[in-house]
């Protein structure tokens, strides 16, 4: 019984399947023509959830079925009367029930009656339509695809039959018609691969321009070819191992993907895909504009050197669309002292807006001379092209979709005016003796360093009491010294920042008259703060972490790092660290009229603070959380904001202070959780002293109750309350009035 079974399915099978369809032949619903090795089928297919049938080829031995080509996906068939033949004019064509022509290979030959064409699905997964014998093809589906890219199918212009191959996305994953997006060649300029959203660029690759045939083999034993001939421009791909099946495949999202089958889990696995982010797509950073997706702290995009952002306020919020534009625009940069200056590494703009290719051999100089005689050269490469010479290709406007990459990539020359050139060269110049006088001192110092730390490790290894101590005060030190890479506020890598100055213990000890108690400010979390004079006159404030307290370190690592990249009028000025034996310190400037605190709950205090005044204190605390919240750089929770961490300068500005318990938020991010709440009660809002969440809403809270305390010149929480659980913030529920107290 079973064996019959299986004897009426293999029949079935044998019966309904082809591996050559020849002129008296036709496929129906339900057969298929087989590729040779089994690997391939074409036969008739419903994608997903639609009930149309669409004549399709697809993997034998993968399921879910998974379809690479389609012939007729903008006609699809309403029933199950879809037929696919040979016509008299041999040409491969499909019908419905109505013998209506859905889909035709459309190259109609004349003398097919000598030599009848026949069909036949290759186990590369390609159908082609042959005569004589396979010696004449006379149309191939690899030439006409759809969304799918398979092993050895070439993506571009075939300059005999000017044919130009390109990818283009189902409409959805039941719809295999024309989608949105397309993957395709542009040859302006020099050849690249665009991704198009409908007409507009959306991610771009450049191929090695100028060369016959260039190879890129990736890790996993994948080859790029990219060809350029009298024959054709195109690229494609090969596996090393021909039993693996993969695909590139244009998915209707837009997402271009390269899947591998893996046989063991039965699923699709993705290899790469792209665009994968924010930062991958077309022109994220705008024209002049670069993007370095691998500055993780930073914002990915920078002005190109001697180019500025167009708009600096969108630009600190993150925002590149506008772009850059020339520094010095009053400045000609014709025939004015102008010049190049070499950018290496680099993902080369888009050549095909304005951009040529003006020679193949010309050497590195004539190109730069071709580019500088051009007063409307923005820009130009040279390159390799087969060894024959280098070819010169030259941007005449915007320079756009710039990328940084480390180690691989072009090199661009971007004209500048003279001034920057001269800084430039200064800074290069610079920057070269830097790195000479480095490497001396490195050798110097290196051969001695051995030998002492060889003995230091044998005098280390009997006193590792010291040792653990030593730790702390280790990490703290390694962190200021790291300083120097938490880049401050400038718009492009091209300024430096100076490093955090490092006072000396002597002369904090000096300017606070050895912590003395007299000059003592008051007494935080994790330390006190002294009042200090330098010998140059300045007053300075000392946050001293005291010895006892080893929960305070990381405090005060996020407090210096913070606060090292910020700069506003409304927070306080750090100027420097102190980092002694198993002891730290941070340096800020004098604040003569304190915490606010120290004022508004006092009574005598109070009166000199009228409305005038206190208006603006509260103005100048919400541009300082603004600044932190979203102008600055980062994204910042302060997390502990309340009248005494606001202090008063001379003119009574009031600057945000201790940003111990501070947090850097994602761009994107809104909200966090702790499990360590963290913060003075009575400013936190509910649902951070409950659930641990913070965000920029729970500083907002706290700005809401100095607010309330400034008004009413009241502690939120006060031991004068009549019912303990009432504050500041419950007075209203209780229908009383405030009684202010100016
Ligand atoms: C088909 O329809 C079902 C139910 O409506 C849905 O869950 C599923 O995602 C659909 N499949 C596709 C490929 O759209
Ligand atoms: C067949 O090709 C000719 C020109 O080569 C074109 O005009 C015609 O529209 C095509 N027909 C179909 C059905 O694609
Ligand atoms: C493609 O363009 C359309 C229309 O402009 C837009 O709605 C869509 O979000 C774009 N797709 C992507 C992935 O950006
Ligand atoms: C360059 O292309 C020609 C065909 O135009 C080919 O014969 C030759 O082998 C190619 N050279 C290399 C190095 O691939
Ligand atoms: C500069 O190059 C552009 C683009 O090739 C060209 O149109 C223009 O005529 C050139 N100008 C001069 C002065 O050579």
């Amino acid at each position: 019984m079973f064996k019959s079974l299986i004897l009426i399915i293999l029949f079935f099978k044998f019966c309904t399947s082809l591996d050559t369809l020849t002129t008296n032949k036709y496929i129906k619903d339900g057969q298929s023509l087989i590729s040779k090795g089994n690997n391939f089928a074409l036969g008739f297919f419903s994608p997903g959830n639609s009930s149309y049938k669409y004549l399709g080829i697809c993997y034998v031995k993968v399921t879910p079925q998974t379809i690479v080509w389609v012939a007729n996906r903008n006609h699809p068939i309403i029933d199950s009367s879809g037929v696919l033949s040979i016509n008299q004019y041999g040409d491969l064509v499909l019908h419905d029930s109505n013998n209506r022509p859905l889909w035709s290979t459309n190259v109609s030959v004349q003398d097919q009656v000598t030599t009848s064409p026949v069909a036949q699905l290759h186990d590369s997964g390609n159908l082609v339509l042959v005569q004589d014998n396979n010696k004449k093809v006379l149309w191939q589906s690899f030439d006409h695809p759809t969304d799918t890219l398979l092993p050895n199918m070439k993506l571009g212009l075939n300059l005999k039959t000017r044919i130009n191959t390109f990818l283009t996305s189902w409409k959805s994953k039941d719809d295999p018609g024309t989608g949105n997006y397309c993957y395709k060649m542009n040859l302006n300029g020099s050849p690249q691969v665009f991704l198009y959203n409908g007409s507009t660029p959306y991610w771009r690759n450049t191929l090695s321009p100028g060369n016959n045939v260039s190879i890129a083999t990736s890790s996993s034993g994948q080859k790029f070819f990219f060809v350029n001939n009298q024959d054709e421009i195109s690229s494609y791909y090969s596996d090393d191992d021909p039993s693996i099946m993969t695909r590139v495949v244009l998915d209707n999202t837009g997402l271009l993907q390269k899947l591998m089958w893996d046989d063991g889990v039965h699923q699709w696995k993705e290899q790469w895909s792209t665009p994968r982010y924010q930062s991958d797509k077309y022109g994220h950073c705008g024209s002049y504009g670069k993007c370095n997706p691998d500055n993780i702290n930073r914002f990915e995009c920078m002005c190109l050197l001697g180019y500025e952002p167009k708009s600096p306020r969108d630009w600190y919020l993150r925002d590149s669309s506008k772009g850059c534009v020339r520094k010095n625009s009053g400045l000609s940069m014709c025939k004015n002292g102008e010049g190049f200056v070499k950018l290496e590494h680099l993902k080369l703009p888009d050549s095909s807006i304005d951009a040529a290719l003006i020679g193949t051999s010309m050497s590195s100089s004539e190109c730069e001379q071709a580019c500088l005689t051009n007063c409307s050269c923005t820009a130009f490469t040279s390159m390799n092209t087969d060894g024959k010479g280098t070819g010169c290709l030259a941007w005449y406007g915007e320079l756009i979709d710039i990328l940084q990459y480390t180690d691989v990539g072009s090199e661009l020359n971007v004209r500048v005016d003279a001034t920057e050139l001269a800084k430039y060269t200064r800074k290069s110049k610079r920057s070269l003796s830097k790195k000479r006088k480095l490497a001396i001192a490195l050798v110097s110092i290196a051969v001695p360093m051995f030998l002492v730390s060889l003995l230091a490790y044998i005098w280390l290894a009997k006193k590792k009491k010291t040792k653990v101590k030593r730790k702390v005060h280790k990490q703290s030190l390694n962190f200021a010294s790291t300083r120097g890479s938490f880049e401050g506020h400038e718009l492009e890598d091209g300024s430096t920042h100076p490093d955090l100055p490092i006072f000396d213990l002597s002369c904090i000890v000096a300017a606070t008259e050895n912590f003395s108690p007299t000059n003592k400010l008051g007494q935080g979390g994790f330390g006190s703060v002294f009042k200090g004079q330098l010998s140059n006159g300045q007053h300075i404030a000392v946050k001293r972490l005291s010895k006892s307290s080893r929960q305070g370190i990381e405090e005060f690592k996020n407090e210096l790092m913070l606060i090292a990249k910020l700069q506003h009028r409304n927070l306080v000025k750090l100027l420097g660290c102190c980092i002694p034996e198993d002891e730290t310190m941070l340096i800020y400037e004098y604040m003569p009229n304190k915490s606010l605190d120290s004022i508004i709950f006092d009574h005598t205090r109070a009166s000199f603070l009228n409305w005038k005044k206190r208006f603006e204190i509260i103005l100048g605390i919400a541009r300082g959380i603004l600044y932190l919240h979203q102008d600055s750089r980062l994204k910042i929770i302060h997390r502990d904001l309340k009248a005494s961490n606001v202090l008063l300068d001379t003119e009574m500005n009031p600057k945000i202070s201790d940003f111990g318990m501070a947090r850097i938020f994602k761009e994107d991010q809104t909200q966090d959780k702790t499990t360590r709440v963290v913060g003075t009660y009575g400013y936190m809002s509910p649902e951070y002293v409950i659930f641990g969440q913070f965000s920029t809403k729970s500083d907002v809270f706290s700005f809401g109750v100095i607010l309330l305390e400034i008004v009413s010149g009241r502690k939120n929480c006060d031991s004068y309350q009549k019912h303990p659980s009432q504050n500041l913030i419950g007075y209203g529920n209780y229908g009383e009035k405030i009684e202010l107290w100016i």
